[in-house]
């Protein structure tokens, strides 16, 4: 691993960015963190739907109900769990506790092991996670950049980037699918059918939903409508900070992105690599080829 750069933590091989995290946090995630039976976990890699996820889980447990959702920021309804204002909100939560993570599953509590605790991990097409997290790294200040698209493909490719290797990541967390604690969920299927995929969700996590319940989880968890809620649009944090006048949060919202990024070359350079890492894992996704 390279030097992670200034604005960057190291832990266990893991780039974090510094400003969010500590050694103690992420220390304090994997190895004190109790967890409960009745917590709820979003698992993700960066920029492949932690925040719609998160929005989707305040609304499924608020009936639909948008109240909770446009007035307490996302971070503190489902907080990460690795950040250091993890234990600050969550210690003295009741449960159900609605929890964010991006740890990789080898960094993941191990008292969640045992425990009944559900997963969903929401896994993207990771061409549209790198564009998205080079638009991230260009507005976040906290984040290492990289000028030029062609070299932060690579970085990304080669796992040099926040919470490291998408590979990786989804490889780990995919061991686990059989459980039936675990649900997968693609940005792509949830895109395709929110309706559908809310109602996956509610019957993973056994809280059925009336229909006027799921219109309200829909409307409020749209693309529109979480752009104009300031609770999810992280225009509550500073400029310095996230300067959206770079690139908006809530970027824009869609599948296959990478088509107007990647270069030929680019594009087949990272299929090969992706057909290299993904062949034996045995689950088909929406972007794979036929
Ligand atoms: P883009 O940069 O491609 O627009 P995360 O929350 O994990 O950081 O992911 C951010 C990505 O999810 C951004 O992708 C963002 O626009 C997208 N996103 C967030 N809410 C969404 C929604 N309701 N519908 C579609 N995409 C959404």
């Amino acid at each position: 691993m390279a030097d992670p750069g200034p604005r960057s933590l190291l832990y266990e091989g893991i780039m974090l960015p510094a400003l969010v995290h500590s050694t103690e946090s992420v220390r304090y995630a994997q190895l004190g963190f109790q967890v409960r039976d009745r917590d709820v976990f979003s698992v993700t890699y960066p920029k492949s739907g932690t925040t719609w996820m998160q929005e989707l889980l305040t609304l499924i447990h608020s009936d639909g109900d948008p109240q909770l959702a446009r007035s307490v920021p996302s971070w503190e309804r489902v907080p990460w769990l690795e950040q250091t204002t993890a234990a600050g909100f969550l210690e003295k939560r009741p449960c159900p506790r609605l929890i964010s993570s991006h740890l990789p599953c080898g960094l993941f509590p191990t008292s969640f092991h045992g425990s009944n605790a559900q997963v969903i991990y929401t896994v993207r097409n990771p061409k549209d996670v790198c564009v998205s997290l080079y638009y991230y790294s260009k507005m976040a200040s906290f984040l290492e950049f990289q000028e030029d698209f062609g070299e932060f493909v690579e970085l990304f490719s080669a796992g040099k980037v926040l919470f490291g290797s998408w590979f990786q990541h989804v490889k780990g967390w995919l061991g686990l699918r059989d459980r039936l604690n675990f649900l997968l969920l693609t940005y792509e299927e949830m895109h395709q059918d929110l309706r559908g995929s809310v109602e996956r969700i509610c019957q993973f996590l056994g809280k059925p939903l009336d229909a006027r319940a799921l219109d309200g989880v829909v409307e409020n968890a749209s693309f529109q409508a979480m752009k104009q809620n300031k609770m999810c649009n992280y225009s509550l944090v500073p400029e310095n900070i996230m300067d959206q006048r770079i690139s908006p949060f809530l970027r824009k919202g869609v599948p296959g992105d990478w088509k107007g990024h990647f270069t030929v070359a680019q594009n087949q350079a990272f299929d090969r690599l992706y057909r290299e890492q993904m062949q034996d894992v045995g689950v088909r996704f929406p972007w794979d080829e036929p």
